[in-house]
């Protein structure tokens, strides 16, 4: 670990050798340090894909790290029936592929994985559970924690939740040991009602402080540290208004197609699965207020405010407010891929949007009149998942007598996927005789002087719900907000009337439909 110490030390011998110092501050590495209560992960949907490609891997890097609680007991639970060692080598596999794979680390990560063959709607088949965590309990010490994780359908979420509390399983001591919560993954519901409904389900066996909603979104390393680039630098918020900023644009864009999804993407398409939850999660840390206090509930409070400020869009078809598309088949890579009528599930005559370009306005003191354009999709030419804020162009300018061109405004970059960075443009004279402008960089990368193990979002999420803080978790409030805000407009959308006219065709590997370039065009500009 790096001390202040040592990073004077490496600023002043960089000084006395000659060498351009990284005038950085000492790099803290902010690892876990605190202890974790013993504790039993039950996954339902063990058998399926989140279980080995995030959930095992991230639980399992959790061991390798300090922070894994002990003892800790971890029950795949899912349908088919497996013994507890399929389990294991099925579990083996998907991590033995990882860089930090140690087959040493992993014998004794095992030695904690359990599985038990669930029937979901069977009351019986959930004491079963019951009776085999106590047996876990006493055997490991793991005094009746419990988290419980739903890495199932969103169509089983109820059932599930229903017959844990019917078995006791939602049940607290009121000594603060022996702790029940449940994770929940998005989506939460598929419009309002059913986003109410769900959450009517999920307080008849947990009470609020045992729900996370979670959204891995929120726990992403660059997402998180937003929050921190505003509110613990003086230099940005006093120009973070409408005064200041002329538009901001917010990108999510993918390479990868619907790929084995095509059940749960058919009923969704793109405003559900990315607009909703992960879109809004990142439009709120831009235009919120700043909370009192980095707690929790005061986070959730500004975010909700600003959920409550969004203006309804109407009339979809005025393409300035909202582009929807579609891929076809094209390239990407230089790979050939079809269409998404041609993806495996996919009604040949689907009208599932897989790309969304939006304006939104958020109505309030801060941002009257500044329009927010949100964009994403599938099968786009690159991965890129940036927060853009576009400045004003400055109010006069003084060269108006030398024929400079127009002069570019200046432009604030949260980068957070591929590249985990934060740039700011602006203008500078090139070298030279005459007066010539030139836009530069100024570039910080998210890892500069930190050599430290990176934590990944679902390690992030799952130590959160192990400590209990629901600071990076959806609230319910929050949650219907947005619901509010999207389900008229996707009722609009999918309406027999308009929705094929709605949807408007791009080739793979392109960047959405001509009709959003517009949009868009604004956004990366
Ligand atoms: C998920 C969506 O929530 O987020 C997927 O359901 C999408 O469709 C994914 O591909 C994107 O996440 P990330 O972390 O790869 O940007």
């Amino acid at each position: 670990m790096s001390s202040p110490n040592n990073s004077k030390n490496q600023i002043s011998e960089a000084l006395v050798g000659g060498t351009a110092p990284d005038l950085g501050m000492p790099t803290q590495l902010c690892l876990f340090e605190g202890n974790l209560d013993p504790c039993t992960i039950v996954i339902f949907g063990a058998s399926g894909d989140l279980t080995s490609r995030k959930l095992m891997p991230a639980l399992y890097n959790l061991y390798l790290s300090s922070a894994w609680p002990n003892p800790c007991c971890v029950v795949g639970a899912a349908r088919t029936s497996l013994s507890r060692e399929e389990f294991q080598s099925k579990m083996h596999a998907g991590i033995a592929s990882q860089g930090n794979y140690d087959a040493k680390k992993w014998q004794e990560f095992a030695q904690g994985l359990n599985y038990y063959a669930i029937e979901y709607d069977s009351q019986a088949s959930c004491q079963g559970l019951h009776a085999f965590l106590r047996n876990l309990d006493g055997r490991h010490g793991t005094r009746g924690n419990r988290l419980f994780y739903l890495a199932v359908p969103p169509s089983l979420y109820q059932t599930i939740s229903h017959n844990l509390g019917q078995a006791g399983l939602g049940q607290e001591s009121l000594d603060g040991q022996g702790w029940s919560r449940i994770v929940v993954e998005k989506p939460f519901g598929h419009d309002l009602h059913s986003a109410m409904e769900l959450d009517t389900t999920l307080h008849q066996s947990f009470q609020e402080h045992q729900i996370f909603r979670i959204d891995h979104y929120m726990a992403k390393e660059t997402v998180q540290n937003i929050l921190i680039c505003r509110f613990a630098n003086s230099i940005f918020e006093p120009l973070w208004n409408r005064n200041f900023i002329d538009h901001v644009g917010i990108i999510a864009a993918e390479k990868i197609g619907v790929e084995h999804r095509a059940g749960f993407y058919e009923q969704a398409g793109v405003l559900r699965d990315m607009f909703q939850n992960h879109m809004m999660q990142l439009l709120a840390l831009i235009a919120m207020e700043p909370p009192s206090r980095f707690e929790a509930e005061r986070v959730r409070d500004e975010k909700v405010k600003g959920f409550r400020s969004l203006k309804p869009i109407s009339a979809p078809g005025s393409v300035e407010n909202l582009v929807l598309g579609q891929y076809e088949a094209g390239q990407i890579d230089g790979v050939t891929v079809p269409a998404y009528r041609a993806e495996p599930g996919v009604r040949p005559d689907s009208l599932t949007p897989t790309f969304a370009v939006m304006r939104v306005f958020i109505d309030n003191w801060r941002w009257r009149g500044v329009p927010f354009y949100l964009a994403s999709g599938k099968r786009l030419p690159q991965k890129l998942t940036q927060l853009i804020i576009h400045f004003k162009e400055v109010p006069h300018s003084l060269f108006a007598n030398i024929d400079l061109g127009a002069i570019t405004p200046n432009r604030l970059i949260l980068g957070i996927q591929p590249e985990e960075k934060i740039t700011l443009t602006f203008q500078t004279k090139n070298p030279g005789a005459t007066v010539c402008l030139r836009g530069v960089t100024m570039d910080f990368n998210y890892y500069q002087n930190y050599h430290g193990p990176m934590m990944d979002a679902y390690e992030k999420s799952l130590i959160d719900v192990m400590q209990g803080d629901h600071m990076l978790f959806w609230r319910q409030d929050g949650v219907e907000l947005c619901w509010s805000f999207f389900s008229p407009l996707i009722e609009q959308c999918e309406s027999c009337a308009i929705s094929e006219k709605l949807i408007h065709p791009y080739k793979a590997g392109s960047w959405g439909p001509a009709a959003a370039q517009p949009l868009l065009n604004l956004i990366l500009a």
